[in-house]
């Protein structure tokens, strides 16, 4: 099944849920293959990467947030998990871990305990190196309307994360070849997985 066949299945056809999926899903593509692209010794799953990119974010269906026209039961904050439980039934199991595994700089067991999130407490970090830079481009996009294909500066994406995340992305900033001024990467770095 292509990817336009599984989002039927999920977002109503021409709805504002399916619009915003689509097109914050073609702007982290877009940066994820452009990032990739800095690493030709990188082994990148090209095929897969666009594909995970694209609906990383189809959990959102099943949540509440009026302003992404979506009507489901469930908190923003379960868009991961609900995500990957959809493409398991799609028998999209390597796409499954990307949902779950792409929310802020990846969360851990203990990041869900100390900050109380309406979590499962396990692990959900990205892995592979494409769940990571999936994670990693995804910061870069809001899903605000009117601002989908707008690129933040790091500056701003740092701004935005909570404190446990700042190091991370620092570090992803480094290790991700961005073009940045040394200001932001300088303090308290923590080296990522
Ligand atoms: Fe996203």
């Amino acid at each position: 099944m292509s990817i336009e066949q599984i989002i039927r299945r999920y977002f109503k056809s021409g709805s504002e849920a399916e619009r915003i999926l689509i097109a914050h899903g073609e702007a982290v593509a877009d940066k994820a293959d452009e990032v990739a692209r800095r690493f030709p010794e990188a082994d990148t799953d090209f095929d897969f990467l666009y594909e995970a990119a694209m609906l990383h974010d189809i959990g959102m269906i099943g949540t509440h947030v009026p302003s992404l026209d979506c009507y489901g039961q469930s908190p923003y904050i379960h868009h991961g998990i609900i995500g990957k439980r959809l493409l398991e039934v799609e028998g999209l199991p390597r796409h499954a871990l990307v949902c779950e595994r792409h929310f802020l700089t990846g969360v851990s067991r203990e990041d869900i305990l100390r900050e109380g999130m309406d979590l499962p407490p396990r692990d959900m970090l990205p892995e592979s190196w494409e769940e990571k830079l999936i994670c990693y481009t995804d910061c870069f996009y809001s899903k605000k309307a009117g601002r989908l294909k707008n690129e933040k500066s790091p500056a701003e994406v740092l701004k935005k994360l909570p404190a446990f995340c700042k190091p991370v992305f620092q570090s992803w900033l480094i290790d991700f070849k961005e073009a940045v001024p040394d200001v932001l990467i300088l303090s308290d770095r923590r080296v990522s997985g």
